[in-house]
């Protein structure tokens, strides 16, 4: 038996059948399942999508509610621009598609928030069309299936994988003698990745597809699919100023928006600076500067090189130190013994707590 075959008769026997978008060919229906179960379990979608339905039961009440009701029925499901492109997507449906979805995949690929796997799969359930899936869950059983290296997010690794997923799809002949050949392949696709071939531990004694797949042939299924690599952040450079006098450290509350907001940090400065200079530009008067060991903080979108300056402030000067930190927008010298008490960016706390072991803060 071909694997698609052999997929097929799992799906009927083994695989999911009771989910409420299932049985049904209205485009509206499977559309709307499809769109909230991207990034998202089934689990969390089921009651959303019962909701969704009472409130908006067809692709014309949904196109003429207010945008406020719309996300109020998505709030909690997340990724909320999902929310925002399935509103488009309704109005346009409406307005350029006289109120019925595209009749094919390539149609339904132009409307907004639906890529081409999304497309592929209400054409598949809708219209029985042979068109090919290839979401996160289908990369993976693809990649293992055929022993297939490299990131599967990255364009040379999804290319690849696409055209797997294209030579897989049941014949026309097939099709044409079964007309819910297509959904069925298309949920065994889906159901095999989310219930046997998982991320991790693998259910492979009970996989249709156990005699053809190259991984578990080869003892490699916790190898493949290769993990997605790490983009290149961009990056940013910092200094930072441990300005003390005997018994105390000038921190700064930072802004409550962007990083760290409203948490206490040090004082910071161009990098290019010396310490010498940023301290005159502070209003600091310095009696010694150190710099120390530079190092890397990775934030989501950025990596932050921090150069470290640690100068100790003329003591016999501490009211112009104190008219510094109160220039400093949010300044204030800290006691060293309190410094546990402040909301401190983790990376700052490890470098002071390096010094205040060493006996270089005190
Ligand atoms: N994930 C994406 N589409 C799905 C579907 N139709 N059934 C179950 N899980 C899914």
């Amino acid at each position: 038996m071909k694997i698609a075959s052999r997929l097929v008769a799992w799906q009927r026997k083994h695989g999911r059948h009771g989910l409420p978008w299932q049985h049904t060919r209205d485009p509206y229906r499977v559309w709307l399942s499809e769109i909230m179960l991207q990034q998202t379990q089934v689990t969390a979608v089921l009651d959303y999508y019962q909701r969704f339905l009472s409130q908006f039961p067809t692709v014309k009440a949904l196109a003429e509610a207010p945008a406020d009701q719309v996300m109020a029925q998505w709030a909690g499901l997340g990724y909320y621009a999902r929310a925002r492109n399935l509103h488009a997507c309704a109005k346009q449906v409406m307005s350029t598609w006289n109120g019925k979805f595209p009749p094919d995949a390539s149609g339904l690929a132009t409307l907004p928030g639906i890529g081409p796997s999304t497309a592929a799969a209400i054409a598949a359930f809708c219209y029985g069309e042979r068109a090919a899936i290839l979401d996160g869950n289908v990369k993976r059983v693809l990649a293992r299936l055929f022993a297939i290296e490299g990131d599967p997010t990255s364009r040379p690794t999804e290319l690849q994988l696409w055209s797997l997923a294209r030579d897989l799809v049941p014949t026309a002949r097939a099709c044409a003698a079964d007309p819910d050949l297509m959904s069925a392949y298309t949920q065994g696709l889906m159901d095999l990745g989310a219930t046997v071939c998982t991320r991790g531990r693998p259910k492979c004694e009970a996989c249709p597809l156990k005699k053809d797949c190259l991984a578990l042939l080869q003892g490699r299924c916790d190898e493949l699919p290769w993990p997605r690599t790490r983009k290149v952040l961009p990056e940013r450079s910092t200094a930072m100023l441990i300005a003390h006098r005997p018994g105390y450290l000038l921190l700064v509350q930072r802004p409550t928006t962007g990083i760290w907001g409203g948490l206490w940090s040090l004082p910071e400065c161009d990098p290019a600076l010396e310490p010498i200079q940023a301290c005159e530009r502070l209003g600091l008067a310095l009696n010694t500067a150190d710099t120390l060991a530079e190092f890397v903080h990775v934030f989501t979108h950025y990596r932050l090189t921090i150069r470290p300056h640690l100068v100790q402030i003329k003591p016999d000067r501490s009211a112009h130190a104190d008219r510094a930190a109160r220039l400093m927008n949010g300044g204030e010298w800290v006691s060293l013994s309190n410094l546990h008490e402040r909301g401190l960016p983790a990376p700052v706390r490890k470098l002071l707590d390096g010094l205040l072991a060493a006996g270089l803060l005190a």
